[in-house]
């Protein structure tokens, strides 16, 4: 097939698009070199995301206490100022009004006499309960985990605690209550990352923490006292790795009347595609127990765990507080990296940055409840051109457009591909150094896959390209929808409707600058691809 001259019918709703030039002012110690001329990009043009938030400088992980209020989307997060390697944590801070333009803010939370400030998370204290509001304001109180490196030195068991801070200039500046630590750790090595959402039923705060290998419920009426209730994990999901960042909230069931729960709690390792992923149950909570649905319980017993996303860059991802979409979905955030390889990666100034937001969502599937995630809706806003070939015929591995066209470092490609056939459906973005990211559907196996293993730098670790990601396709249906999310270093799938879903980064040393197609038949069709540039007023 490949050796055939392509024929091309392509209906182009085109524009001529300029590649925009990037900045190249900052040409210091590692440049890439592209074929025989020496185009020289730094790494921070070549790597810095467009529009995923990253931090000026040092290390982050796990977002944290997220939560919007007054126009502002507030994001903290796991942040080592001082390296690029993981050191004693911080809380960054970033605000953003739309989710993509994130504007990072002085440090909110700086290590202390009780350890490093690791995750937790922020609630909108509207009825004042913990009175640390003062002249009517509002306080936001961030409940996070006091880590002990001394006591973690020493051996102790009780390194982990949990404490609480509040700001009243919406999530400036933070004062640490003098009452710290208002949860003492129950005699367990990790025991971290709190997340408090208030139940309007009974008038009182809920908190669940990771307590080692189950998860802990806690009440509270003043954010300051914790009395606990219940723990879930025994026996049940996947227990390969320590269970972290737990979440918990109540989702619509699309198209009932219904409303279940869910549970997200996220474990390092024991992936499935090794390393950190994220985990769901789905169940009822009745204000102290979470119990998962018969239903849920019998098809676990097929798949064993639940991911929130197959892909191996998606960890300790967690939903704003504050905030609910119209039609009741939950937004979240993850980070977008995997502890197996988060320190090595081949950025300069930084490392790491945060997932898109998406909105999660309950649907009913064939045997059980499914949580859905896509990118939110805010994203639609920045579609810029778009390249749209409603009719491509195809043979063997077909260009479908290039760079001349479309910037692929920040874009979004919506596609359906009808009647599937047996055999591989594969897209292909590659560049003029040989790099090639692979990703598509392998209908034979009934499989999604990212192939990343040529797509750039990979030698920092072998942990990074050490096989082909892949993920079941859960839909039943015999097509293939999918929404792609491209910036410079991160590739995010949502496939059939955010059924399943996948992100993964590479580091190429150039820009991508082709995307090919290839289906197993000739006769396969695309039904539609639309190619929309994402346009972003970063400043
Ligand atoms: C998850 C995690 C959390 C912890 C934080 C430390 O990635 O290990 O459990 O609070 O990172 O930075």
């Amino acid at each position: 097939m490949k050796n055939k001259i392509y024929k091309f019918v392509m209906t182009i709703g085109i524009f001529a698009m300029v590649f925009s030039c990037k900045n190249t002012t900052d040409k210091k110690a590692d440049q890439v070199q592209n074929g025989q001329d020496t185009v020289a990009i730094s790494n921070e043009d070549l790597y810095r995301p467009n529009f995923h938030f990253s931090p000026e400088k040092g290390w982050m992980n796990d977002p944290n206490g997220m939560f919007y209020y007054n126009g502002y989307y507030h994001l903290y997060f796991q942040h080592y100022p001082d390296g690029t390697t993981w050191g004693p944590m911080h809380w960054g801070h970033a605000i953003s009004t739309d989710l993509f333009n994130w504007k990072e803010q002085p440090i909110a939370l700086f290590p202390d006499e009780l350890g490093y400030i690791f995750s937790g998370s922020a609630v909108v204290d509207i009825e004042n309960t913990s009175s640390f509001g003062v002249d009517g304001k509002t306080p936001i109180v961030a409940i996070y985990t006091s880590h002990d490196p001394k006591k973690e030195k020493t051996g102790d068991i009780d390194v982990e605690n949990q404490s609480i801070a509040y700001s009243l200039d919406e999530g400036l500046t933070w004062t640490k209550y003098e009452g710290n630590p208002v949860l003492k750790n129950p005699g367990v090595r990790d025991f971290r990352d709190p997340k408090v959402s208030w139940d309007d039923e009974r008038k009182r705060w809920n908190m669940v923490v990771a307590a080692g290998q189950e998860i802990q419920f806690y009440i509270s009426k003043d954010l300051k006292s914790w009395e606990k209730l219940t723990s879930f994990g025994e026996g049940i999901g996947n227990h390969s790795g320590v269970w972290e960042c737990p979440d918990l909230f109540q989702l619509p069931v699309i198209g009932s009347s219904e409303k279940k729960w869910v549970l997200l709690v996220s474990i390092n390792p024991g992936g499935p595609n090794t390393g950190s992923a994220t985990q769901y149950f789905v169940g009822d909570f009745n204000g102290s127990n979470f119990i998962v649905d018969e239903s849920f319980k019998e098809e676990m017993k097929r798949e064993h765990s639940f991911w929130v996303d197959h892909g191996r860059d998606n960890y300790a991802g967690v939903t704003f507080s504050n905030i609910e979409n119209k039609d009741g979905g939950k937004l979240f955030m993850g980070w977008m990296s995997n502890w197996l390889y988060a320190n090595e990666v081949p950025t300069e100034k930084w490392r790491s940055a945060t997932t898109t937001a998406r909105t999660l969502e309950l649907v009913k599937g064939k045997n059980t409840y499914r949580l859905i995630a896509n990118p939110v809706p805010e994203l639609h806003e920045f579609k810029s051109k778009k390249l749209e070939n409603l009719d491509v015929v195809l043979e063997g591995n077909t260009l479908l457009t290039t760079s001349k066209a479309i910037d692929f470092t920040s874009a979004q490609i919506n596609f359906k591909v009808e009647d599937l056939v047996d055999g591989v459906y594969t897209f292909e973005l590659s560049n003029s150094e040989g790099d090639s990211l692979r990703f598509g559907y392998d209908a034979t196996k009934g499989n999604y896959f990212v192939d990343r293993n040529k797509a750039g730098i990979t030698d920092f670790s072998n942990k990074f390209s050490d096989r082909i990601a892949t993920a079941p396709k859960i839909a039943t249906q015999k097509d293939w929808t999918g929404t792609i999310v491209l910036d410079k270093t991160s590739i995010e799938l949502f496939f059939d409707d955010g059924q399943t879903v996948m992100t993964e980064i590479f580091f190429p040393k150039a820009p991508f600058d082709s995307l090919y197609f290839e289906a197993p038949l000739e006769e396969s069709k695309l039904e539609y691809i639309e190619i929309h540039q994402l346009k972003f007023n970063l400043n």
